[in-house]
Formats: C-alpha cells, sequence, structure tokens
C-alpha cells in the first residue's frame, strides 16, 4: 500500500496563484498562474480548477489579487470598497451550482466591510484567504474520521466525479474518507466512475488513487448497476455541491442514477460534504441552479479532441442532478454524520 501523499491543487505565493491544470490531468502535470482576479475567474470557468470546496478557495484568493490591484489605483477607502464589490461580483458569476463559492465569498465580504484603512483590509482579506484554504483541509480530515468510522473492516466503495485533494485545499471529501479509512488500514478497494462527460473519474480521481497505491478499477458509468447486482459494492460514497435543508443534494450529473441503483440494491449511500456545502435559504433541491455546460463536452472525446457525435446532434449537457434525501443513508460532515437526513434532522445539527 502506498504511502497517503499530501496533493494540493493550488499554491499561493501573494503576488501569484498557481493552480495545477486539471483539463491536462493525468497525462501532463502542468500548472497556470494566475495574476489577477480575471485569470482566476477564467481558471474557474475553463475547469482548470473545479470542485465545490476547491473553487471557494480560489476564489477567495481571486477577491486578494483584485484587492491589490484595486488598492493601486483607488482614491479612497469607499472607491476601493466599491471595486473589491465588482471583484466579488465578478467572481460569483462563474459557476452557478456549488455553494461553496459563495459561501467563501460571503466571507471575503464581510471582511472588506469591516473596518480599518486600504493596507489593513488588503490584509485582512489575505489573512482570511489563508485561513479558508487551511481550514478546508482541517476539515476534509474530519470528515475522513467521521467517515471511516462507518465502515467495516473490508469495503469495496464505489464513487463518482472527483473529490478528492484536486476538488479542495487538500485530502478531498468523499476520496478523504476513503483516504482516512486507509490510513487507518482498512481493507478498501475503489471503484471508479469515469464519470461522463468530463471524465473527472477517469482522469483525476484514477490519478490521485494511483498515487497513493490504493487498489481502484476504472469502470464506465453504465457497469455501476451490473456490479451492484453481482453483490461486488458494499458502499457508494460521493461528495457534493449544494445541499438544501432538507437534504437534497445537487452533486455531478449520475449521482442521482447511483442513488436509485443502491436504494434498489440494498446498498448504502453517502454523502461526504462540509458543512459550508448546505444552503439552509433553500428547502429542496428544485432551488438548486443546475449548470448547464458547453454541447461541446458531449459531441467531442475529452481528450483526444475527436468528435464522437454527428455535426448537428443536439445536446443536453446539465452538469449536475439532484438526489432526493430519501435516496441518502447519511451526510457526512466534519461535525459528524447526519443519517437519513431531512429537514427536521438537519436544522436541529445546525442548531446544535
Ligand atoms: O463540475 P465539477 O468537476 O466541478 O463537479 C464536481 C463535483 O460534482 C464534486 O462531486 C463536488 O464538487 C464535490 S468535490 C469535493
Amino acid at each position: 500500500m502506498g504511502r497517503i501523499k499530501d496533493i494540493r491543487p493550488l499554491k499561493w505565493t501573494e503576488e501569484v496563484l498557481l493552480l495545477i491544470d486539471q483539463r491536462k490531468l493525468p497525462l501532463q502535470e502542468e500548472w497556470v498562474e494566475c495574476k489577477s482576479y480575471e485569470d482566476v475567474a477564467k481558471a474557474i470557468e475553463d475547469m482548470v480548477v473545479r470542485g465545490a470546496p476547491a473553487i471557494g478557495v480560489v476564489a477567495a484568493y481571486g477577491v486578494v489579487l483584485g484587492a491589490k490591484e484595486a488598492a493601486k489605483s483607488s482614491e479612497n477607502l469607499m472607491d476601493f470598497k466599491a471595486r473589491v464589490e465588482l471583484i466579488i461580483n465578478r467572481l460569483a458569476a462563474t459557476r452557478p451550482t456549488a455553494v461553496n463559492l459563495f459561501w467563501a465569498l460571503k466571507r471575503m465580504r464581510r471582511i472588506l466591510e469591516a473596518g480599518g484603512n486600504i493596507e489593513d483590509v488588503v490584509a485582512a482579506l489575505e489573512t482570511e484567504a489563508i485561513n479558508i484554504e487551511r481550514q478546508d483541509v482541517e476539515t476534509n480530515k474530519k470528515i475522513g474520521f467521521f467517515g471511516a468510522e462507518l465502515l467495516s473492516s473490508k469495503e469495496v466503495i464505489l464513487t463518482h466525479c472527483n473529490t478528492g485533494a484536486l476538488a479542495t485545499a487538500g485530502y478531498g471529501t468523499a476520496l478523504g474518507v476513503i483516504r482516512a479509512a486507509v490510513e487507518n488500514g482498512k481493507d478498501v478497494t475503489v471503484y471508479v466512475d469515469e464519470t461522463r462527460p468530463y471524465l473527472q473519474g477517469a482522469r483525476l480521481t484514477a490519478w490521485e488513487l494511483q498515487q497513493e497505491g490504493i487498489p481502484y478499477y476504472l469502470i464506465t458509468d453504465n457497469m455501476a448497476g451490473w456490479f451492484m447486482s453481482l453483490g461486488e459494492i458494499t458502499c457508494v460514497i460521493v461528495g457534493a455541491d449544494r445541499i438544501a435543508r432538507n437534504g437534497d443534494t445537487a452533486n455531478k450529473i449520475g449521482t442521482y442514477s447511483l442513488s436509485v441503483l443502491a436504494k434498489e440494491h440494498g446498498i448504502p449511500f453517502y454523502i461526504a460534504a462540509p458543512t459550508s456545502t448546505f444552503d439552509l435559504s433553500i428547502s429542496s433541491g428544485k432551488e438548486i441552479p443546475i449548470e448547464e455546460r458547453s454541447a461541446d463536452e458531449v459531441v467531442f472525446c475529452h481528450c483526444k479532441d475527436c468528435r464522437i457525435a454527428p455535426y448537428g446532434a443536439k445536446v443536453k449537457n446539465p452538469a449536475f442532478d439532484v438526489t432526493p434525501h430519501e435516496n441518502i443513508t447519511g451526510i457526512i460532515t466534519e461535525k459528524g454524520v447526519i443519517h437519513s437526513p431531512d429537514e427536521k434532522k438537519i436544522l436541529e445539527f445546525f442548531r446544535e
């Protein structure tokens, strides 16, 4: 078994934010330099960086880069704050579904609104972004701890998309549970859904597992039900982009189908996510905005740029779907597990 590695998708250097280019993995390991907030916004839109917690962390650094730029040309504090507010709005417009983005930007806005001169505010914004990054890794390790406790000594875990170090500031959520289980000496094998159309499973999750020597099989999405019917899967663990007050959970397209299959086969289906992924302002998954992405992701093979569908093919490409809370065995957070989640249990959990 390989050693658990400390994969990090971003590096902050005060002037520049470096991001591992997740579009190029697993074939090339290249880093993209973001020198302005606009570079960061584009990196989120273009999927250089993706994954709910990661885009929140990166957007926070985008605000810092923007604030440093604005500080140079602002006439006074009011002017500076107005400029940074526009920068926050630009970063908020990059991707609509993952609520962690808005959660992180809200934290940054709170700092902006607090007192101090321009220099103090810039320094406080930078400290806050560094805290958001550091806390995300700590949070993920706690999620891993609570998740690993749910697992028996031998598990075959099916996962979807990429919820690993690459999708966060480090360690991962659902993949963090897998890491923690392995660190605790459990015998874990992972079935990785390739995750059409963007192939986050095949390209990123398989890469992370391989780096760590955690045994896995890569399968195409349409194989999951078959392996469940053969009794090969003991549990499903996935991440989340936004969880409504009643527990309905938006995650990568294909998650809903997996939840239905797991229910049919009596297999536990867990969501692993930080509390920052909850959106208590919405009552159900019906209110979660689902991002529609480019048809090109469906009609072109991602890695080779070769077309796989006829010209003129009409395409639908929702990036996420919503799993009803009735299909979820438990939501694993950094503060513990919410079993059979519903509105009452979630509100109680947050009250505590
Ligand atoms: O479109 P992506 O790659 O950003 O989607 C990512 C997912 O759906 C993940 O499962 C989710 O963000 C959780 S990541 C810890």
